[in-house]
């Protein structure tokens, strides 16, 4: 039976993942912060579901946590963060520093716990954004850390790959979560957890470097990012001065 561990289970496109790989037949691990939050959101009594609980942002508890579970067939590192930088004339660098190390930091403690355990053949997965794709408005720390994980993914995805592990870059568009249940701005073309959890499992089937969706969204960012960036920037600020 195969194995693939997966953070940030207790909600959103996480606690999607675990339930559809549960139902594929796969061994799950679902990791999150809190038990109680995970029984919530897993099925009880199942059999091929082991839940496991550390902070990613605690080094010892998240590395030595995740060392004990070995054989991985796939790794899934989803836990995240997002808060958006509401005055840009008095930065909060807390902010910034809460979102970067939770985002990459914490992404580095748990590749030290879970690396070494991935089987030859085996694929290793990390959750990104799309907004990578463009500097958007507010989102200076989210936006950071995330372009920060684009550029992990991809180195690993060479040094790994002697090792016989794909690696795969996961940029979602916008999804209903409770990540995004706090927006106040309209979200174009959100999609369900349901449906991000489709997109991802249907790339990782095909061990594909790169999973970003919802592609029509994904398609539209692509054609601003490729305009010039005096008219890109005029054409922000023009959004963020429209009430
Ligand atoms: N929703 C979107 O539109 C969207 C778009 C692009 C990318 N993403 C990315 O997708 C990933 C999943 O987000 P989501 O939308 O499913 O949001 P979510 O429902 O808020 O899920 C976030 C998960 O990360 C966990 N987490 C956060 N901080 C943690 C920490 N310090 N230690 C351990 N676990 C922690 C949360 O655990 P708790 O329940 O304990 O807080 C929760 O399980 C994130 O990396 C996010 O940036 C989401």
């Amino acid at each position: 039976m195969k194995r693939i561990l997966i953070t940030g289970a207790s909600s959103g496109i996480g606690m999607h993942l675990c339930n559809s790989y549960l139902l594929a037949g796969w061994h799950v691990i679902a990791c999150g912060r809190s038990m109680q939050k995970l029984q919530d959101a897993m099925p009880s009594d199942h059999n091929e579901l082991t839940l496991c609980t550390f902070d990613i942002n605690q080094p010892t508890q998240a590395i030595e946590t995740l060392k004990q579970f070995d054989s991985l067939d796939c790794v899934i590192l989803n836990a995240g963060t997002c808060e958006y930088m509401d005055d840009p004339l008095s930065f909060d660098s807390a902010l910034f520093k809460r979102v970067i190390e939770t985002n990459v930091i914490g992404t580095g403690y748990c590749l030290e716990g879970v690396i070494g355990n991935i089987k030859r053949g085996g694929q290793l997965a990390i959750v990104s954004s799309s907004v990578t794709l463009l500097p958007l408005t507010r989102s200076e720390a989210y936006g950071a850390s995330k372009a920060a994980l684009d550029y992990l993914a991809r180195t690993l995805a060479i040094d790994l790959s002697p090792k016989d592990i794909a690696v795969s870059l996961i940029r979602p568009g916008f999804v209903d979560t409770a990540l995004t249940q706090k927006n106040t701005f309209s979200m174009p073309g959100i999609i369900t957890g349901e449906q991000a959890c489709k997109y991802i499992m249907r790339g990782l089937e095909k061990r594909k470097l790169e999973i970003n969706f919802p592609r029509l969204f994904f398609f539209t960012m692509n054609l601003l990012a490729f305009l010039p960036n005096k008219l890109w920037r005029q054409l922000a600020i023009k959004m963020i001065r429209t009430p």
